[in-house]
Formats: structure tokens, C-alpha cells, sequence
């Protein structure tokens, strides 16, 4: 026997059903965007390692320990992207974006890629829903975005499980004192770390602060406070921020441990947080980057977004019982027995389908009871049968498969009797406006 394959580890497939929930959450949060004034944008799913190198920064773990990494044929540096912000940036730098309307205002709805441990809520391919707003430093943007994913939440009926967290990281010079001041205070207290924050203390002693293990919880309480470093400019610009929700009463909860895993963020950083245990509660996560742009060779361009994480999303609807509703059911089916009435079969599906109906044909070669019963698994609410016989006769069996009561309707006659049984409510249209 041939041997059998599964999708790699961390990888899954998204079968049908599951489906319905990705395309409510795009069609929900397109909405929104579009509301708002925002554009789509799909950046490439390779992008050259320095991309994230530079943009997320060297030491964090998605850069030093999570990419999916080759070599090109010609000994290039290549990843899978994984995350979306560091590559619309260079989007907008090879695009020339700054020559757009300002600010950029752009959306995504894409894969990523990260070679992380899988568990739950942690999967080596993850979608994400993004938006990113480019040219403008206001803290009006900042609570634009926020509020932009909130409603997002609240459509999808998830708000009363999540809380929005909420900090500041000031500029990357304030950070820099800061991580200064951590690295002290952590240095002499090392061996009550855990293992991972030993070696964050080399590398990133911010990521220490929002490390879950209790015993680093404790000594975090302690530690110096990020909110003692912020300059005047930074302070105030979140204090406007924070301003701005109260005022459109979108609640959120300060957490000065609030750190993020990417180095590019500076000021208003966040993440929706469901209220479940485990390390993996963030369905959402953004903040500004003033300075991505200029990191990747690009003019200086102020900026702030958010990306969800599409699964972890679904799984907070699962929970709550909330399912999208199902639009791929099928209304008629078409059941054909004999050569001339299969040709017939074609031409009244094809009729069908311009009218709107889901409709679905027996193709192959089975039986009539067999077609019946795929028409029945299919939960079909009528079918449309027909034989050599009727077609000579001119004539179709309409067979109501939730009684099983049966009609003859005439061949000519079919549309008519079935758009009166499926008035234009109950058929799908789309309007192909070119
Ligand atoms: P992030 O926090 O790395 O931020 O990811 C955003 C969200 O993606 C997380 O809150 C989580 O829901 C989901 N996510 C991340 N990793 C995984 C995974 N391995 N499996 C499943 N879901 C995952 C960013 O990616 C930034 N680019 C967000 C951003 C946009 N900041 C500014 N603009």
C-alpha cells in the first residue's frame, strides 16, 4: 500500500464547516473596514529574513527561534511570513505609499507562518485579520483602531468574555532606560527566574514582565515600573488615548506588564484578552511603530495597528455556543435516470442556478434509489426527478423530500413552479456590479 499523509505538524486543514466561521469573520470585519475607510491588501507570503530580522528585531523569539527559513536556489535568505506588519511596511516603502492620501489606512486577512511548540491556540499556520493605518501620529488613530476592533469583537458576540488591556512603552529611548533599570534590578535576583526569563534576562528583560510563571510574577511585582520612564510627550499622548475610550466608554483594564513579543512597538501597546487560564488568551494584539519604516529603509512614517488571531477567535465563539450560520445548504436536487434525461438534467440545473437556487445534479450512473438517498443526505428539501419516460412525456417528477409527496409538473413549466416555491428571499443572489 502506498503510504498514507497528514498535514505537518501544527498545520491543519480547513474543512466546510469550519469555513463558515473564517468567512463570517471576514465578512464582519470587512464590514467594519470598509466602514472605516480602510483598503485590503494581500503582501507576499515570502519575504527576504532581513524583512523580520530588522523590523521585529533579532532577539525576539519569533525571529530567533520561530521562522520558517530556507535558502532560495540563487543562496538568498528567505522566511514565510510570520507576521503581516514588517511586510506591509515594506509594501508601502516599494509602493511608494507615501505619495498616497495620507494616512495609509490598509487591511489583510492572511496566513502566517511560526515554527512554534503546537498546543492550543498555538498552531505553526494561523490566520490573521489585520489593519494597520500608515502616516499619522495622533492618539485620535490610536483609539480609532482600538475601537475598530472592538466593534469587530462585539459584532462576533465575544465581547462580554474578553478585556482590553492597555500600556504604554514610551520611546524606544525611554525603553532603552528602562530595560537598563530591569536588567539591574533582575541580574542579582536571577535565580529565582525561571528558566526562559535566565536567558530573557540576557536578551530581552521586558518579556520577563509579562512572563506567567508565579515565582517571576512575584519578584515582577517589585520590579521598576515602565510608567516612571515614560517622557512628557509619551505620557501625555496615552493619557489622550485612554481619554478618547473613556469617552466612547470602550472598556479597558491598564496593565503596565504589558510588553508584547515584537521590538518595532513603541507608545500604545494592546491585546484583547479572552478570560480563560493558559498563556495563549490574546485573540488580538497591536500597537504603534513609529519607527518601522525608517528601520526598513523607508521615509519616517508614524503608524499603529492590530492583527486577531483568526483561530483563537473561532475557538472563543465555539465556547460560547455561537455558530455562523450555514449557507452552503442545498435546496434541490436534480435526480436523472436513462442518456436523454441527463442532457435535460444539465440544462435545468444550469436554469436554476441563474435563478438563485442551490441545486445539485446525480452525476454518474446510480440507481434512483441511491440518487434519492444522496438527495436526502444532502437534507435537500426537494428533488426534481427525471426519467426517459418523463422527458418524452415532457413531463418532471417534483418530489417534496421532507414528505414525500410528488407532483408532476411539465418540463417547460419548471422554473416557474420552483421560483414560486423559493420566493427571491430565500435565493442567492449576487450583485455583479462590474
Ligand atoms: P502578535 O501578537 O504576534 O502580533 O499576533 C497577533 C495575534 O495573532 C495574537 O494575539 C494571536 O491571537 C494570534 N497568534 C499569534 N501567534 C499565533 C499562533 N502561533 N497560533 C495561533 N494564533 C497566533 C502581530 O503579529 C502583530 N503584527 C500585530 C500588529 C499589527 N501590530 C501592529 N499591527
Amino acid at each position: 500500500m502506498p503510504e498514507k499523509f497528514q498535514t505537518p505538524r501544527g498545520f491543519k486543514d480547513i474543512l466546510p464547516l469550519e469555513h463558515n466561521f473564517f468567512t463570517l469573520i471576514k465578512k464582519v470585519a470587512r464590514h467594519r473596514f470598509r466602514q472605516a475607510g480602510f483598503l485590503r491588501i494581500s503582501t507576499s507570503m515570502l519575504e527576504n529574513l532581513e524583512v523580520f530580522a530588522r523590523g521585529i528585531g533579532a532577539d525576539t523569539d519569533i525571529v530567533s527561534k520561530e521562522m520558517f527559513y530556507f535558502e532560495s536556489r540563487s543562496g538568498k535568505k528567505m522566511v514565510l511570513k510570520p507576521e503581516g506588519t514588517a511586510g506591509v511596511i515594506r509594501a508601502f516603502i516599494e509602493h511608494g505609499m507615501q505619495s498616497w492620501a495620507q494616512p495609509v489606512q490598509l487591511y489583510y486577512f492572511e496566513p502566517h507562518f511560526r515554527y512554534e511548540r503546537p498546543q492550543k491556540g498555538r498552531f505553526r499556520q494561523f490566520w490573521q485579520c489585520c489593519a494597520e493605518v500608515l502616516g499619522a501620529r495622533d492618539p485620535l488613530v490610536d483609539a480609532q483602531i482600538i475601537i475598530l476592533a472592538w466593534k469587530i469583537i462585539k459584532d462576533l458576540k465575544i465581547a462580554d468574555s474578553v478585556s482590553l488591556q492597555i500600556n504604554s512603552l514610551g520611546s524606544p529611548a525611554d525603553r532603552a532606560k528602562f530595560i537598563d533599570e530591569l536588567h539591574n534590578f533582575f541580574e542579582p535576583r536571577s535565580r529565582a527566574l525561571c528558566d526562559d526569563c535566565r536567558s530573557r534576562l540576557q536578551k530581552n528583560p521586558l518579556r520577563i514582565l509579562d512572563c506567567k510563571n508565579e515565582d517571576c510574577q512575584i519578584l515582577v511585582k517589585t520590579a521598576p515600573k515602565l510608567s516612571n520612564f515614560l517622557n512628557d510627550d509619551s505620557r501625555k499622548f496615552y493619557e489622550q488615548v485612554l481619554q478618547f475610550l473613556t469617552d466612547l466608554k470602550v472598556p479597558f483594564v491598564e496593565n503596565e506588564n504589558l510588553v508584547r513579543g515584537l521590538d518595532y512597538y513603541c507608545d500604545t501597546v494592546f491585546e484583547f484578552q479572552t478570560n480563560s487560564d493558559g498563556a495563549q488568551n490574546a485573540i488580538c494584539g497591536g500597537g504603534r511603530y513609529d519607527g518601522l519604516c525608517e528601520i526598513l529603509g523607508g521615509p519616517a512614517t508614524p503608524a499603529v495597528g492590530f492583527a486577531f488571531g483568526v483561530e483563537r477567535v473561532i475557538e472563543e465563539m465555539k465556547k460560547k455556543n455561537i455558530s455562523p450560520p450555514e449557507k452552503d445548504f442545498t435546496q434541490i436536487f436534480v435526480a436523472c435516470l436513462g442518456d436523454v434525461a441527463q442532457s435535460e438534467c444539465l440544462k435545468i440545473l444550469s436554469d436554476l442556478q441563474d435563478l438563485g437556487i442551490h441545486v445539485r445534479g446525480a452525476f454518474g450512473k446510480s440507481s434512483m434509489k441511491s440518487q434519492l438517498k444522496t438527495a436526502d443526505r444532502l437534507g435537500a428539501q426537494f428533488c426534481l426527478i427525471l426519467g426517459d419516460v418523463e422527458i418524452r412525456e415532457k413531463n418532471v417528477i417534483l418530489r417534496n423530500m421532507e414528505n414525500g409527496e410528488q407532483e408532476n409538473i411539465p418540463l417547460d413549466e419548471v422554473q416557474k413552479v420552483i421560483a414560486e416555491k423559493f420566493p427571491p428571499q430565500k435565493r442567492d443572489f449576487y450583485n455583479l456590479e462590474i
